[in-house]
């Protein structure tokens, strides 16, 4: 979703700030914009289309720039990609710049006030009336620059991360946040704002994370964040992030997206370390190990995610049913916030969320939290609002994820989910040999996932096949029937290929009318079920359906009704999730690269979704 980047300090802040839009690229956007206080005042330079056609329009003006400026990467929502609807905004008068993420709600009433007042919009964006009403507060009121952006910001109804700058302020930038997330650099004399610390690290790994209602004003004295409400000083913390450059960088690899793929032997086995003591068959989990009897006193358990996020909740679902024998509920977060639920004080909440800033999971959070439940955070994103705002949580330690179309993040979800369910068994003492069992195949699942990475090149082969498919269906039993959702997620992500999962039997209700020559059906095989399955197999293939299958059992016997076949290692049924996965991910990979498609910024998609 947008990004933004802004930079006070000694450097040339174009060059800031044009590399810090490029880190968020990630996000997804479709227009972009940078505003300099130059000698000339605040000159804004803006663009349909990418980052690297800002840097040519900017390489072009011959502004003499001091060291502050503002940039954004824009994902549209109200009003079209264009020139006009990027920002930075400015107001009539150009007195007073803004970027931008979220969405005012109330701004059809700021809007008919500002026209009362003689004030006309020129775009169709929220973010300009939010400019220009600052800039009529700032006229009216007389108040400082800081005193009238939190007046404004008073009136605002929605969500919103900005950075604002004023003219008669060359020293001055300020920062605010209400549901989209900012975060400050605080750097050697030099200060910076982003919507996340990508765009920041390389320069300084002193961070300061914005909560709601929080206002920032950045001179070259320092900084000051007060609470936009009631107007007092906030003491905030200065954290140190710890993940190096390398890590969101794509080194040597195509596309972040590979790369990542690829991360996930280290990825899995970081959201294992310091937390699986082979020895003693223990599974220890810091986050949350004061609750566990909070949790394992609920009444009823719920987990809420997103997208990639809620395929490995509903994977945690089967794990917590077949492991603890407890009724587990899954739900969309986007439904879960407005559906009247059964949830109360007797409930738990399990939230799954790569970035923790998805609007729509933090919502169903905070609704949760008002009817009294227990909230409890799986999350990649360290410090990131959903993490704050859950009442105890276990990071997975997946690294940053850039690629659009998650793939470390979920085996690493899945990882964390399976350590839970041991876990709360261990606390409810069912320390049984099959909870053994788990743990020691747990271990070696990244070894297991090495394996099936060394044979890419044969995945890569079969996706040569299947560059002119249209649709595509993902059929898998049990455990498998989740990877199936996700398999199909990942294809039509990122190669725009239709595509379905489905239970396997499912198939005879509806999917198997699809089934012809031109139908490619994916199916993964685990030892649970296999008989069932190959039945499936055969319904296809008796049908001409074109038939791909992902196998840890009997390849011979299965290749005699494929027309392609992968072979991968076998583990414990639970744990089966975390390696099928992988083919599943490089064969959407290959496909939408072979398609020539951008993997890493698949249109229309964000990688984090901040509004609803
Ligand atoms: C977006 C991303 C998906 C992600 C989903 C949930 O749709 O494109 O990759 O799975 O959001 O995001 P979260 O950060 O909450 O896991």
């Amino acid at each position: 979703m947008c990004g933004i980047v802004g930079y006070l300090g000694h450097r040339d802040p174009s060059k800031v700030i044009i590399k810090g839009l490029k880190r968020l690229e990630y996000r997804g956007y479709d227009s972009a914009g940078i505003a300099l206080h130059s000698d000339s005042g605040l000159v804004t330079q803006k663009c349909a289309g990418k980052v690297k056609e800002l840097e040519k329009l900017l390489s072009e003006s011959s502004e003499a720039g001091s060291n502050l400026g503002i940039g954004h990467t824009r994902w549209a929502t109200h009003g079209v990609p264009n020139t006009i609807n990027a920002h930075p905004h400015s107001d009539t008068s150009g007195k007073i710049t803004l970027v931008h993420n979220g969405i005012i709600e109330n701004y059809g009433t700021l809007k008919k006030h500002l026209k009362e007042n003689g004030i006309e919009c020129q775009s169709d964006t929220d973010t300009e009336v939010l400019v220009q009403f600052i800039a009529y507060l700032y006229e009216k009121e007389k108040l400082s620059f800081s005193d009238t952006v939190r007046l404004a910001l008073k009136e605002v109804v929605g969500a919103y991360g900005i950075a604002v700058l004023c003219k008669d302020e060359p020293d001055t930038m300020i920062a605010a946040r209400f549901g989209s997330p900012l975060v400050l650099g605080i750097g050697e004399n030099e200060w910076f704002i982003g919507s996340d610390t990508s765009p920041i690290i390389e320069y300084t790994r002193n961070i300061v994370f914005l909560d709601e209602g929080e206002m920032a004003t950045i001179t070259r004295s320092g900084f000051e964040v007060i609470n936009i409400n009631e107007n007092h000083i906030v003491a905030k913390d200065i954290e140190e992030i710890k993940y190096s450059l390398d890590e969101i960088e794509k080194s040597g690899f195509d596309f972040f997206m590979l790369k990542e793929i690829f991360e996930q032997p280290k990825s899995i086995q970081e959201s294992m370390r310091g937390r699986i003591d082979l020895e003693n068959h223990h599974v220890k989990l810091g986050g949350i190990q004061d609750w566990l009897q909070r949790i394992i006193d609920a009444k009823n358990i719920y987990i809420t995610a997103c997208g990639t996020s809620w395929h490995a909740a509903l994977i945690g679902s089967f794990l917590l049913e077949e492991i603890i024998q407890k009724p587990v509920k899954v739900e969309y977060a986007s439904e879960l916030r407005y559906r009247p639920s059964a949830i109360n004080s007797d409930t738990v909440l399990f939230s799954i969320s790569q970035s923790g800033e998805t609007a729509d999971t933090l919502a169903a959070i905070k609704k949760t939290k008002e009817l009294g439940a227990f909230t409890v955070g799986i999350v990649n994103a360290v410090g990131s609002s959903i993490a704050r705002e859950t009442d105890c949580g276990v990071y997975i330690h997946a690294g940053p994820e850039i690629g659009v179309a998650s793939t470390k993040a979920f085996t690493s979800q899945v990882s964390v989910l399976s350590m839970m369910a041991i876990l709360l068994a261990q606390r409810l003492g069912k320390d049984t040999e099959y909870i053994h069992t788990l743990i020691e195949e747990m271990v070696k699942l990244p070894t297991m996932v090495q394996s099936i990475l060394d044979d890419a090149e044969h995945i890569e082969k079969i996706a040569g096949h299947f560059v002119d498919s249209e649709h595509f269906l993902y059929l898998g039993r049990g455990y498998q029937f989740p990877v199936a959702l996700e398999g199909a997620l990942k294809l039509k992500e990122i190669s725009y290929i239709h595509a379905e999962g489905y239970p396997a039997a499912e198939m005879k209700h509806g999917p198997i009318a699809l089934i012809d020559e031109n139908m490619p059906v994916v199916f993964i095989v685990t030892e649970k079920g296999y008989e069932k399955i190959v039945s499936n197999i055969q319904e296809v293939k008796a049908r001409g359906g074109r038939v791909i299958i992902v196998t840890s059992e009997n390849a011979e016997e299965l290749s005699q009704y494929s027309d392609h076949i992968i072979t991968i290692p076998s583990t414990e049924n639970a744990l089966m999730p975390i390696i099928t996965t992988i083919p599943l991910q490089l064969l959407a990979y290959y496909i939408a690269v072979l398609k020539g498609c951008d993997v890493d910024q698949p249109r229309n998609l964000a990688k984090s979704v901040t509004v609803e």
